[in-house]
């Protein structure tokens, strides 16, 4: 008959999930009493995640009845973090914020910052309080955009106040990083990164916080989504049908990470003249129609390729703002209209639990054989996937 050593020795062969070490090396093992063939096994563990109870469960059970023994575990593990915030029970790194909107793309420079920056400046003109997170790390351009390249970003105890330009809210890892600075970004960094910008940065109040992402479907969009909940997701295009391709990649996206589609941006969809003033079609106009119904969503406007569109972007100056009389400012404002009242019809019970990492607490969710808590990791070394989290 086993005695405790031997189920000891057993429980040696069992790996913490994740790990390369057993429940015994981590000392997740607190107790063995055993009785006959009945034996009863206490364990501490660090993770709330179901999943790793399950599969302890099934291991530790599949080696002990391998030595003719019934098992009763007894599983003391930490509370799950109550959230104070409008997400269910899904992760809110920011709940001062009540709704926030993923601006996003298949593909670059088909217009995400200009869409953010003059949508965001619209819903502030309409009396919302608003902010904008530019979160494009590889190429931010929401500083110059807004008027504030080159301001400097005032530091408030540890955390960094954002700047305000027409009456929004603005922050920008470009304005953390020197001017002209680049740096290769890579997974845990981009994570680290995102979390910072929104944990980090002194957010006040808002009622929407615009977020203006990388271009594509990456690391960017998954980490944000998993640590706040996102009300809305728009999706900016350019009309020709190559665009549409990767559109539909971006609205994918927004299905499998459960944020609702508040609708489709059609960008330089036509041309207006700036000597006639007559609006022509360049790239296709009118494309996104059927998109829209096939994603069961809406086109929120027709932008069309306007130089003072343009102009506006490169001298912080947003159309919107500076010349409300024209036919793109106009787009722009019915757009945020329609996209405020999208989000007063969207639940404020947006939940992102079920896109939650499962890796145990304090574990890069790219990361398959870091090691737990007890021995952090050194800055150099990697976790050996490859996915750069050194
Ligand atoms: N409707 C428009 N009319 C004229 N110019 C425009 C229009 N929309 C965007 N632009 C210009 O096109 C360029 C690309 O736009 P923008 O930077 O907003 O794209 P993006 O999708 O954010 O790009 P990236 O993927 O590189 O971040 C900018 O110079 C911008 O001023
Ligand atoms: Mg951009």
């Amino acid at each position: 008959m086993a005695n405790v050593e031997d189920i000891k020795k057993e429980l040696e062969n069992v790996k913490y999930p994740g790990f390369a070490k057993s429940i015994v090396e981590f000392g997740f093992v607190k107790d063995i009493q055993v009785n006959g063939t009945n034996c009863l096994v206490s364990l501490d563990i660090t993770s709330t995640a179901p999943e790793v109870e399950a599969q302890l469960t099934k291991e530790i059970n599949a080696c002990l009845s391998a030595i003719g023994m019934n098992l009763t575990l007894n599983f003391n593990k930490p509370q799950e973090a109550k959230q104070s915030s409008n997400s269910v029970s899904g992760k809110n790194i920011a709940p001062q914020i009540k709704k926030i909107v993923m601006v996003s793309s298949g593909k670059g420079g088909v217009g995400k910052s200009t869409t953010t920056v003059n949508l965001a400046v619209a819903a502030a003109m309409q009396g919302k309080k608003v902010g904008i997170l530019d979160a494009d790390i590889y190429g931010p351009n929401i500083p110059r955009m807004m008027g504030l390249n080159g301001k400097e970003v005032e530091v408030v105890g540890d955390k960094a106040k954002p700047l305000n330009a027409y009456g929004v809210d603005v922050m920008s890892m470009g304005m953390l990083m020197e001017e002209g600075q680049a740096l290769i970004w890579r997974g845990a960094m981009i994570m680290k990164a995102i979390q910072q910008l929104l944990r980090d940065i002194l957010w006040e109040e808002l009622d929407i916080l615009f977020i203006d992402m990388p271009p594509g479907t990456g690391d960017a969009q998954l980490t944000l989504a998993q640590s706040v909940p996102v009300s809305a997701g728009i999706n900016v295009t350019t009309p020709q049908h190559v665009a549409l391709d990767d559109s539909r990649r971006s609205l994918d996206m927004f299905k499998k990470l459960h944020i609702p589609v508040a609708g489709i941006v059609e960008n330089m969809s036509g041309f207006i003249c700036p000597s006639c003033n007559t609006e022509s079609d360049i790239f296709g106009m009118g494309t996104c129609e059927a998109l829209a119904v096939q994603y069961d969503t809406q086109v929120l406007a027709n932008l069309p390729i306007e130089p003072a569109i343009r102009e506006g972007g490169d001298i912080g100056k947003p159309i919107v703002y500076f010349n409300p009389e024209s036919i793109s400012a106009k787009r722009y404002m019915i757009a945020a209209d329609k996209l405020i009242a999208f989000l007063e019809s969207v639940d404020d019970n947006i939940s992102n639990s079920a896109i939650q990492p499962t890796t145990p607490p304090g574990v890069s969710a790219c990361s398959t054989a870091a090691k737990p808590k007890e021995e952090p990791k050194k800055s150099d070394e990697s976790c050996g996937t490859g996915c750069g989290c050194h």
